[in-house]
């Protein structure tokens, strides 16, 4: 690093309190791959957890030396020693799970999507509200290593004033991970790039526009999108493109990142994805013409999106929680997340730019 005031304030911030039991809903390919390992890495308290199968849940359990094994969601709910809950279950089942866990007045971390329907998400956050309890999205590719740094950059002002940003992605997605994922009709758009239109928004905010292209691959094994291409027209000009493939079977993979500014450029790379789930740190790299001699940097980060990132959503709520404020990425807040994801829907059906505020 070429000058010492400059860091890449890029680690999640965590409270002072740290200690809250986390009930664990749903013991998956997620919360075994990414949630337990990330709260092992914080030391934070995992109290118990359930999920339909009994069986998943005691292997998890044993797994990550969880101290209890709920017989159901209302055990779960009951039990004093949940302070918080970590909903991780496809996303049409989350709102009844939201529906008793907000009666119970517990604060609640859900997973991403919020709902596959803009109407469920809204509901959520209704109940959430009236309830009084605070809730917060697991949209956690915000705290990724690439994204943070960037964020501290273009906020404080390394790169002038930004004009473009890519996040170009073209990988080989192995969907027999995600079993459920092959129905649906809605794929990359609703569960994959949503972390990138959510990450662009903690960078540059809601744009006013949005175009989307999409389209499938020769003998793809789901039926929803795996190709899709989309351009956020922001107000002053900056243009955002979001350009992914999950289908490249070839050698020469990539998940890059790029911010273009009047003053600098920021480069990274997204390691997770070039290998899935094992990957590789991120790296990036910027230069800046506002220090003197003209700055440059590289950077190859000891952390990953997964688990690390993890701890960034739930940590949040917990400093949110101390300090009575509002999580970064609320429930309100994510419903512009899910707005850009079905204006993207409705633009490829009606083939036109759909302002984020026609969906309500
Ligand atoms: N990077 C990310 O943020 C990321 C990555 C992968 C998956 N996800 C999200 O995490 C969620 C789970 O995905 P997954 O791949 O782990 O799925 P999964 O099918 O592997 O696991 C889901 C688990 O939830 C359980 N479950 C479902 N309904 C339940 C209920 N009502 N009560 C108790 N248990 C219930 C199932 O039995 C299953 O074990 C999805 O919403 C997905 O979109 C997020």
């Amino acid at each position: 690093m070429h000058d010492p005031d400059l860091d890449l304030d890029y680690r999640p911030k965590l409270g002072a309190k740290r200690d809250y039991g986390i009930g664990i809903v749903g013991a998956g390919a997620i919360v075994n791959a990414a949630h337990l390992p990330a709260y092992r890495k914080a030391g934070f308290t995992v109290a118990g957890i359930t999920d339909l199968s009994r069986e998943k849940a005691s292997e998890t359990a044993r797994r990550f030396e969880v101290p209890t094994v709920y017989e159901s969601v209302d055990a779960l709910l009951a039990d004093p020693a949940v302070e918080i809950v970590d909903i991780a279950v496809p996303p049409w089942n989350q709102l009844d799970l939201v529906r008793k866990a907000t009666a119970a007045r517990k604060p609640l971390l859900c997973q991403k999507p919020l709902s596959d329907t803009y109407a469920g998400a809204q509901e959520i956050v209704r109940l959430a509200q009236a309830a009084g309890v605070k809730l917060a999205v697991n949209q956690q590719m915000r705290w990724d290593q690439t994204i943070r740094s960037a964020r501290t950059l273009v906020t404080r002002g390394w790169l002038g004033t930004p004009t473009a940003a890519t996040i170009d992605v073209n990988i080989l997605t192995e969907w027999s991970v995600w079993p459920w994922l092959l129905t649906v009709d809605g794929l990359d758009l609703m569960y994959h790039s949503i972390h990138y239109f959510d990450s662009l928004r903690s960078l540059f905010g809601q744009p006013d526009r949005v175009w989307s292209s999409c389209s499938a691959y020769p003998g793809q094994a789901p039926k929803g999108e795996t190709r899709t291409i989309t351009v956020f027209e922001y107000p002053a000009g900056l243009r955002a493109l979001v350009a992914v493939n999950h289908n490249n079977w070839t050698d020469d993979r990539y998940a890059t990142l790029r911010i273009d500014g009047t003053d600098g450029l920021a480069k990274g790379t997204f390691g997770l994805l070039y290998n899935y789930p094992y990957g590789r740190p991120d790296t990036f790299e910027f230069t800046s013409k506002k220090a003197y001699p003209h700055l440059s940097f590289s950077h190859r980060f000891e952390e990953m999106w997964l688990p690390d990132a993890f701890i960034g959503p739930i940590g949040d709520l917990m400093r949110a929680i101390e300090e009575g404020r509002e999580p970064e990425t609320s429930g309100a807040d994510n419903l512009k997340t899910l707005q850009l994801v079905h204006a993207a829907y409705r633009s490829i059906a009606e083939k036109r730019a759909v302002a984020p505020d026609e969906i309500v």
